[in-house]
């Protein structure tokens, strides 16, 4: 499968993230979509290098527009996957706003019809997490973050609590 993985400034999940691209890289071919805050997030946790080994779209060397987010209509992926997903992300996707990388590209595949998956880091009520210095500490999930996925899975979007979901995830849509 041809595989858009957008990866948005969020340290929950992100080395797992990273962990799962590296294997499904072995049977898909993967174009990574960084936003400007995922590129930042990525330092802090030690794994932008790993990142930077995929073909890449960064949002900071990026304009207003997005031109990469064409690829979508003109059917270049088989599927977007967004993991980790900030809760900043889904709520403009969720809200019809495309005024970042991976918002603008999200929209693109929904307008589009390329299936979105999406690995929301504010998933559930009480989220247990790590700062990059391995400092455990707990998220309390805003009502409206959950309120946007339930919205967005009602539209058909796919959402994954866990980026290990992923493989029998793209394997169910091959
Ligand atoms: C170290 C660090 C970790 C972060 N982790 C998360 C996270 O797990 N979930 C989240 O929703 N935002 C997180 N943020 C905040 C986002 O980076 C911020 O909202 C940013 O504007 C998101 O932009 P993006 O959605 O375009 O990537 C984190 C920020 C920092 C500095």
């Amino acid at each position: 499968m041809k595989i858009a993985w957008g990866i948005s400034g969020a340290g929950h999940l992100l080395r797992e993230s990273v962990e799962v691209m590296e294997k499904l890289k072995e049977k898909h071919e993967i174009k990574v979509f960084l936003s400007r805050a995922g590129e930042e997030v990525a330092r802090m946790y030690g794994v932008l290098k790993r990142i930077g080994d995929f073909p890449i779209v960064r949002e900071s060397k990026q304009g207003y527009a997005f031109p990469s987010c064409g690829a979508f209509n003109l059917g270049k992926f088989d599927v977007f996957i967004i993991s980790p997903a900030t809760s900043n992300t889904v709520a403009k996707i969720r809200l019809g706003i495309a005024d970042s990388l991976l918002s603008c590209c999200a929209t693109q595949a929904l307008k589009s019809k390329v299936p979105l998956i999406l690995v929301p880091t504010d998933s559930k009520p009480i989220i247990e997490t790590k700062a990059p210095d391995g400092q455990v500490f707990k998220i309390y999930v805003r009502k409206i973050d959950l309120e946007h996925l339930e919205a967005l899975k009602k539209e058909g979007t796919i959402i994954v609590e866990h980026p290990y979901e992923l493989e029998n995830i793209l394997e169910r849509l091959l």
